[in-house]
């Protein structure tokens, strides 16, 4: 960093944190990895455990994954947590992993979507911190109103789910609120950091940035061809796999079978039974998915058609 940030480094959210830059890399499915969340917490900043990716996407068992994090840093890390009550299942898994993390020494969520009260309780019960990403009034009073510590303030040029404002209009909707708050979207350079900070806010959370690094699970993929090439090959064996799978599964009804329609283009795989249609979506497929959903990103960040 440049002495351009100089004591604008020191912010209420790096106070709060106990951190030295004021720089969050958002969570991201699929993105996020555990060796990138781990860089960014050692280098100043703090890095956010993604905890459906460091699951499903890297494969690993969650208490061993925040382990392998921690064994990359001793610095704070934080953790996502998505508040999705719709799925009972889905609302215990999250509240278990979040019982780890905090076991494990995380002291900052971050919630995204619904309501955050439970996660502000078992949070404050563990000296911890929460803050809530808004991309309007409306979400910031749902969140004030369950006492989190922060607001992330999603503009209208974040990845992944973006909101309607600009920053400056964000800002200026939010700030009365007094809480500290975090600028996402759009962030990708040291002038653009330093603008959100002379804004006003007290922070950034920048994403699709982090996607184009080295420690970034993405990061062996930085040339165009070599994601395209990759997207491809998993495609390929997607499909394989699964018409493999299917006629294992499927023996006894395999005369039924009519079609094998390949969804390749959604990352799906469709098959036609006759009487049932089977959507299947194997390991293999899921890791198209997401390759799919690098690809849009990094076409934006290598400006390829
Ligand atoms: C590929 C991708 C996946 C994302 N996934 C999540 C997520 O799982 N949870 C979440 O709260 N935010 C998610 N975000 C939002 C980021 O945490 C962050 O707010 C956003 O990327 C900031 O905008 P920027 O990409 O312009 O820096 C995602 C963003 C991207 C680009």
């Amino acid at each position: 960093m440049s002495p351009a940030g100089g004591g604008l480094l020191e912010t209420a959210f790096t106070r709060q944190l106990g951190i030295e830059v004021p720089i969050i890399c958002g969570a991201m499915y699929p993105c996020t990895n555990p060796e990138l969340v781990a860089a960014v917490s050692e280098a100043g900043g703090i890095g956010i455990i993604q905890p459906i990716s460091l699951t499903y996407v890297y494969r690993h068992e969650f208490h061993a994954g925040v382990r392998r994090i921690r064994g990359l840093t001793s610095k704070p890390i934080g953790m996502n947590v998505l508040i999705e009550k719709s799925s009972k299942s889905y609302h215990e898994k999250m509240t278990r992993w979040l019982d780890i993390a905090l076991e494990e020494g995380v002291r900052f969520i971050i919630t995204s979507l619904g309501k955050p009260d439970w996660v502000v309780k078992r949070v404050h019960a563990a000296g911890g911190l929460v803050y809530h990403d808004v991309t309007e009034r409306k979400w910031a009073e749902k969140g004030i109103d369950a006492g989190v510590d922060g607001l992330i303030a999603v503009n209208n040029r974040a990845g992944g789910h973006a909101g309607t404002l600009s920053a400056q209009e964000l800002y200026a909707a939010l700030a009365g609120y007094k809480l500290p708050l975090v600028c996402a979207g759009g962030i990708g350079s040291e002038p653009d950091f330093v603008a959100a900070l002379r804004m006003g806010y007290a922070g950034v959370q920048m994403g699709t940035r982090f996607i184009a690094t080295r420690v970034s699970a993405l990061g062996a993929l930085t040339d165009a061809d070599t994601l395209r090439d990759q997207a491809r090959a998993v495609r390929a064996k997607a499909l394989a796999e699964t018409v493999s799978n299917v006629a294992d599964k499927f023996a006894k009804r395999r005369h039924m079978m009519r079609r094998v329609d390949e969804q390749a283009q959604s990352g799906w795989i469709l098959i036609d039974l006759g009487d049932v249609v089977v959507h299947l979506f194997s390991p293999a497929q899921r890791k198209h998915y997401n390759l799919e959903a690098l690809w849009k990103e990094a076409k934006v960040l290598l400006r390829v058609q």
